[in-house]
């Protein structure tokens, strides 16, 4: 893809394991389990892209999709501070949205292009991708109809990326797999439509307190390999 740009997450060691930081045209997806760190990596991306080019942002805005109720303008304001940044104005950079079902989250997206013409949004996170569409798409009945409209949301992400040379990061869950006995019990929600439509796929998982491991899977062109960050006071770390 050309023309791309990246924004470093502020952890070294994540950075490394992404090639640089997450790109801009492609979807990451950050996936785990409750308290994994998706929400945290979200809400520091969110200050990284507002950082100057020699600092590994995007001199940019970000726009912020959120599902669960759970961004934290404090949180922001606190990561912000670290990062050398003014953090009233770094929570003026960030456009919040709230989506409140899964319609609503998609009309967000698509409205949001006449927001990026306007202003220079160089991030667009979805926190959560799929919450909403699992919660009321329920049941093998409605997984058809789920996974149309997923497909449909994620190609649009997709579309805006592209166009906007903005990067898109999705956040999604585990689910369980009663039927495995060997291997991983836990897979990424979302099926198919998601592991194709993911750019870059990355694991998170607990480790003791707050240590977090990250490994990108899915990904050809990736090593298996897996790098620790901390989330402290201060943000997410190395
Ligand atoms: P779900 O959305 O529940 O699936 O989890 P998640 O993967 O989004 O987890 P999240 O990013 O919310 O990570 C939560 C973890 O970050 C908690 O276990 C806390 O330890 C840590 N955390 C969150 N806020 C703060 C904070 O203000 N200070 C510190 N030091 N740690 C925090
Ligand atoms: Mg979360």
């Amino acid at each position: 893809r050309r023309g791309i740009r990246r924004i470093s997450t502020g952890v070294r060691a994540l950075d490394e394991l992404l090639g640089g930081g997450i790109e801009t045209k492609a979807i990451t997806e950050l996936v785990g389990e409750f308290g994994s760190g998706k929400t945290q990596l979200c809400h520091q991306l969110s200050i990284m892209v507002q950082l100057p080019e020699d600092k590994g942002g995007l001199k940019a805005k970000a726009l912020y999709v959120d599902t669960e109720n759970t961004f934290r303008p404090e949180r922001i304001m606190q990561i912000a501070k670290y990062r050398g940044l003014d953090p009233q104005e770094a929570l003026r950079n960030i456009l919040y949205a709230r989506a409140y079902n899964s319609d609503h989250q998609m009309m967000i997206v698509e409205e949001s292009k006449k927001i990026i013409e306007k202003e220079n949004i160089g991030l667009i996170v979805i926190d959560s991708l799929v919450a909403h569409f699992r919660s009321e798409y329920p049941g093998r009945e409605n997984l058809a109809e789920r996974q149309q409209k997923l497909n449909h949301h994620i190609a649009q992400l997709l579309r805006i990326a592209d166009i906007y040379n903005a990067a898109v990061v999705v956040t999604n869950q585990v689910v369980a797999q009663p039927d495995v006995f060997f291997g991983n019990p836990l897979k990424p929600a979302g099926g198919n439509v998601i592991a194709h439509g993911a750019t870059y796929r990355v694991w998170l998982r607990k480790g003791k307190e707050n240590v977090r491991i990250a490994k990108i899977f899915d990904s050809p062109y990736h090593p298996e390999r897996e790098v620790t960050f901390r989330i402290t006071e201060e943000g997410v770390v190395d």
